[in-house]
């Protein structure tokens, strides 16, 4: 049997192999920054949570985004359970693993999400902290100009009320996605701790956002 600490050392491993060549803001370091902030915020909410899975949810939940692989959203899922299954974990632990880099994503909000946990909650929201804040204007920029879409154009007003195979396909200039998706996100945290964070991070961006428009005379 293999120790948590075992297990986990390896999953990290393995996802930062598989991360090497992946857009800088959805590399291993942005894994790492879930990884970290989700052991904080399940510190935070005490006892409750079983550790295993949300350090395993946290490093599997960007093993492969769908958004790099045509849209597929079995791909991610897929790739985590198989890894799993190579580890000899109990069908429990795999079975919720996977669950969480399924239903993990913001898009998954369109939908009535089938399955839910404190754990799932819990990575969630130190995935969502890493979209706001200073990070998180780094990260949109970052993915905006691995799309070539252009940074801000005054003629293209913001989608507010998308579908989800819209927001999908959007590519839009990045500074409408601050009013499309990361200044929605403060409102959509799960727990206090991921809460109280995320207030900090979106005063941030509302600051950046002022500045912004400040200098493009808006
Ligand atoms: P999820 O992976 O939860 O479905 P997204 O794929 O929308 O969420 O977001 C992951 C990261 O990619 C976030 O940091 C987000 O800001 C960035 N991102 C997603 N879509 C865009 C976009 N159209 N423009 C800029 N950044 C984006
Ligand atoms: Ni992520």
């Amino acid at each position: 049997m293999m120790s948590h600490q075992e297990i986990i050392n390896k999953t990290a491993a393995f996802v930062r192999q598989e991360l090497e060549q992946a857009e800088g803001g959805h590399d291993w370091w942005h894994t790492y920054r879930v990884w970290q902030n989700s052991k904080l915020i399940s510190r935070s909410v005490g006892s409750n949570g079983d550790s295993l899975i949300i350090e395993l949810g946290a490093l599997l939940h960007d093993i492969a985004d769908s958004k790099f692989h045509d849209g597929d959203e079995n791909i991610g899922p897929e790739k985590a359970k198989t890894f799993l299954e190579s580890l000899h974990l109990s069908q429990d632990i795999i079975d919720h693993v996977v669950n969480i880099v399924r239903y993990i994503s913001f898009k998954n909000d369109w939908e009535e999400r089938p399955f839910n946990s404190l754990e799932l909650e819990i990575v969630q929201d130190a995935d969502r902290l890493d979209a706001i804040g200073a990070v998180g204007i780094a990260r949109a920029f970052s993915f905006g100009g691995h799309k070539g879409n252009p940074l801000y154009d005054p003629d293209i007003a913001p989608h507010t009320a998308m579908d989800k195979e819209t927001y999908k396909k959007r590519n839009g200039p990045t500074i409408n996605h601050f009013y499309e998706k990361l200044l929605l996100l403060k409102d959509r945290m799960n727990t206090p701790e991921g809460k109280s964070i995320a207030e900090e991070r979106h005063q941030f961006m509302e600051t950046f956002l002022q500045q912004f428009f400040a200098e493009v005379g808006k």
